[in-house]
């Protein structure tokens, strides 16, 4: 069984056969998925698949790429579709530097400062996307004690992984943990306390090997699962077990 913390089953590379590859999912033993918004189209889509399929939960928020579109119409209706009981977290939100394109570093970090204050008045734990602005984005992180969640497709080293563990949040693990060249990751995961370690595929990208490059889906988390256990020298269903209770937690499912 396995519970994916991460997906974008909204994403247009499912629109051929998202009816069908749902369906798959159930029959193939995943017990939940979270799906999350990075746009506002994408939130209430998001809120769509989890009233449509009762393994499904929903993330509402808006990604930093699309930070520049924030306003507070916006702010309003991620309100009102957290209103909805399979709604559990706020994101993706946080800070992106990678994309040169990107809006720039005081828009992100203001749009991330507001859906943090969301996430705090509403009591919603918080999915957290972080490339290339570890600092920016802890800091941030540090100003709302009150909130936890997680750091997604985790790409930090291992300091800054302790770091986010101090201050309570759990850490995501994508297929990227598979591959050849992963040597920070594979560290990461030596680290990190099985009480707070996540799977996740963040499909339609990061599909771990053999599938590397192809659309992800959430039973190839196994192949992540397997790679976590052989890591940490446990068995696959040590690490299943730990990762569906940790999801079922931050989340609130019973
Ligand atoms: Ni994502």
């Amino acid at each position: 069984m396995i519970f994916d913390s991460h997906a974008h089953y909204d994403d247009e590379a499912f629109d051929e056969d998202r009816v069908m590859v749902l369906k798959e999912l159930k029959e193939n033993h995943i017990i939940g998925v979270l799906n999350c918004g990075a746009s506002i189209e994408g939130a209430r889509a998001s809120v769509n698949l989890a009233k449509e399929n009762d393994f499904f939960y929903a993330a509402v928020g808006i990604h930093p790429e699309f930070a520049d579109k924030f306003d507070d119409s916006m702010l309003k209706e991620l309100e009102e579709l957290a209103d909805c009981e399979k709604v559990r977290a706020i994101g993706e939100i946080g800070l992106d530097y990678f994309h040169e394109e990107n809006p720039s570093r005081e828009i992100q970090k203001k749009v991330f400062r507001t859906q943090m204050q969301l996430a705090k008045k509403l009591s919603l734990p918080v999915v957290i996307h972080d490339r290339d602005a570890h600092e920016d984005t802890l800091n941030i992180l540090k100003e709302f004690p009150e909130v936890k969640g997680v750091v997604h497709c985790f790409s930090g080293s291992v300091e800054f992984a302790r770091e986010c563990l101090r201050i309570g949040y759990y850490i995501g693990i994508t297929g990227v943990v598979t591959f050849k060249n992963a040597k920070k990751v594979v560290e990461v995961v030596k680290e990190i306390p099985m009480d707070r370690l996540l799977v996740e595929t963040d499909c339609p990208y990061m599909a771990p090997v053999p599938y590397r490059g192809k659309r992800n889906r959430s039973e190839y988390i196994a192949n992540i699962i397997e790679t976590i256990s052989s890591i940490r020298s446990i068995s696959v269903e040590e690490v299943q077990d730990n990762t569906i209770k940790n999801a079922r937690e931050l989340l609130k499912i019973k």
